[in-house]
């Protein structure tokens, strides 16, 4: 037992959540304690998708080098950002002792124990150097670890399946800090999952920029085959995924959804954009038309299919008229909710050289506006949903009143009903009574 103490901050995507669940436990089975008292090592795990994401990390690192005036921990850098700036980190905040990029996360608590070592000859004299800020970057030797149950869900586990990403859309970062896409071995995958059946997980998350190329880099069985593979897993109750690409969404996968009766009937699909020529700039290699028939297709063959997506506006070349497109598609698709951002600009990639810029303000109103048109959306969808029965998971006692229970649907829609505690981690038959705000008021049935 080594008996060091840490705390890790997470931000960004489901993927990062996935890696911090995996950090904290490969610490604790090293000896390391979780602490927020006055930890020991301080790790950011960084999302580096948005500036204001950036932004937001550079300005807990200011934060924790006030404090590391006050008492010295190790101040750890981990993650997108840390992947990205590694070369710029020691100008910027020059109190991050290690900087570990997104494939080297697996050696994170082999790292710690040289850095400390070196850390303690300083400290006890037998060394006078002070350890330098030391950048761990290497990409290409991405490990796949095995998947735990969730800490405060034991009943449900995410997997990370493929990681890293080969789409290069002209805005995005991800593939400069992930790398390229790499598919786990789908027999890890099953016997991963058996063994977290056993240990009671019932919903099971597969994660991936891209989960509809998984088993392309590797030659492994295409992602339909997996979710067919895994619906047939004895004791598992849900299968979700995220995200899908509309360019590998094909017939043969919505055919999967619609038959395998695990697979939740819940499909988030990035459009960005309903403008051909935006999607064309963003080198999103689809156009609107291909993603409305997926659509169409998903609707018509799951009726009761909930949607959700990624938009993206202000994208330079984005006219009026594109927006307007966007907004109209909006209006048609009636996705169940969407994740809504403004561009901004990432240095090296494509997008950066594009000169057609839409100002900040232009930027800001299309945002607001598509967030208000969604708003009214997700209302009306919510709306229509009254009066069914769904199967709802409890997962947690609610935060305003510890008589109730919040549950999820298998469309991922927050219900509260009234229920004891013991009853958590269960699957019920809720009828939907009716809405307080976005969330489902419901009776067991
Ligand atoms: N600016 C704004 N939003 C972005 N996204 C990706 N890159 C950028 C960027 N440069 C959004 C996309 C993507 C989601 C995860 O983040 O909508 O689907
Ligand atoms: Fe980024 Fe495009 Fe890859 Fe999604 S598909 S992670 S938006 S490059």
């Amino acid at each position: 037992m080594n008996g060091k103490t840490f705390i890790i901050e997470n931000f960004g995507c489901q993927m990062n959540l996935a890696d911090t669940s995996e950090v904290k436990k490969a610490l604790s089975n090293n000896g390391y304690i979780e602490r927020d008292d006055s930890p020991d090592i301080v790790i950011l795990n960084s999302c580096a998708i948005r500036e204001t994401a950036e932004e937001r990390i550079y300005g807990r690192l200011r934060h924790y080098s006030v404090l590391k005036n006050k008492k010295p921990f190790t101040l750890v850098l981990m993650g997108c950002v840390a992947q990205k700036e590694k070369d710029n980190i020691l100008k910027v905040n020059p109190s991050v002792d290690l900087v570990i990029g997104t494939h080297q996360k697996s050696r994170i608590p082999e790292i710690l124990s040289d850095y400390l070592l070196k850390d303690q000859d300083t400290r006890s004299g037998t060394s006078i150097e002070e350890p330098a800020m030391q950048v761990f970057d290497r990409l290409g030797d991405y490990e796949f670890s095995t998947s735990v149950p969730s800490t405060r869900y034991p009943f449900k586990a995410d997997i990370t399946i493929i990681h890293g990403c080969n789409k290069y859309c002209s805005y995005c970062i991800v593939p400069y800090t992930r790398g390229t896409e790499m598919s786990q071995k789908s027999g890890e995958i099953l016997n991963n999952v058996k063994d977290l059946v056993s240990q009671g997980v019932t919903e099971i998350q597969l994660l991936g920029q891209n989960v509809n190329s998984y088993g392309q880099d590797n030659n492994d069985i295409p992602f339909s085959e997996l979710l067919y593979k895994l619906n047939e897993t004895n004791g598992l109750k849900r299968i979700r995924f995220l995200t899908s690409h509309p360019k590998d969404f094909n017939s043969e996968l919505i055919d999967v959804i619609q038959e395998c009766d695990k697979v939740c009937k819940y499909i988030h699909l990035p459009l960005q954009s309903a403008s051909d020529k935006v999607l064309d700039k963003m080198k999103r290699e689809y156009t609107y038309e291909h993603y409305r028939s997926i659509i169409s297709e998903l609707k018509e063959k799951i009726p009761y299919i909930v949607l959700s997506t990624d938009i993206l506006v202000g994208f330079p070349y984005e006219s009026e008229e594109d927006f307007e497109k966007t907004l109209e598609a909006m209006k048609e698709i009636r996705y169940d909710s969407a994740y809504m951002f403004k561009y901004s600009v990432r240095r090296g990639t494509e997008s950066a050289n594009y000169s057609d810029l839409v100002d900040d303000a232009e930027k800001k109103r299309r945002l607001q506006l598509i967030i208000d048109t969604q708003h009214r959306i997700t209302k009306e969808q919510n709306e229509r949903d009254l009066g069914k029965t769904e199967k709802v998971l409890l997962e947690s006692v609610s935060r305003n009143n510890p008589k109730q229970l919040l549950g999820k649907t298998d469309g991922n829609k927050p219900v509260v009903v009234e229920a004891d505690k013991g009853m958590i981690g269960t699957y019920q038959t809720v009828q939907l009574d009716r809405l307080k705000g976005n969330t489902f008021h419901g009776t067991p049935l």
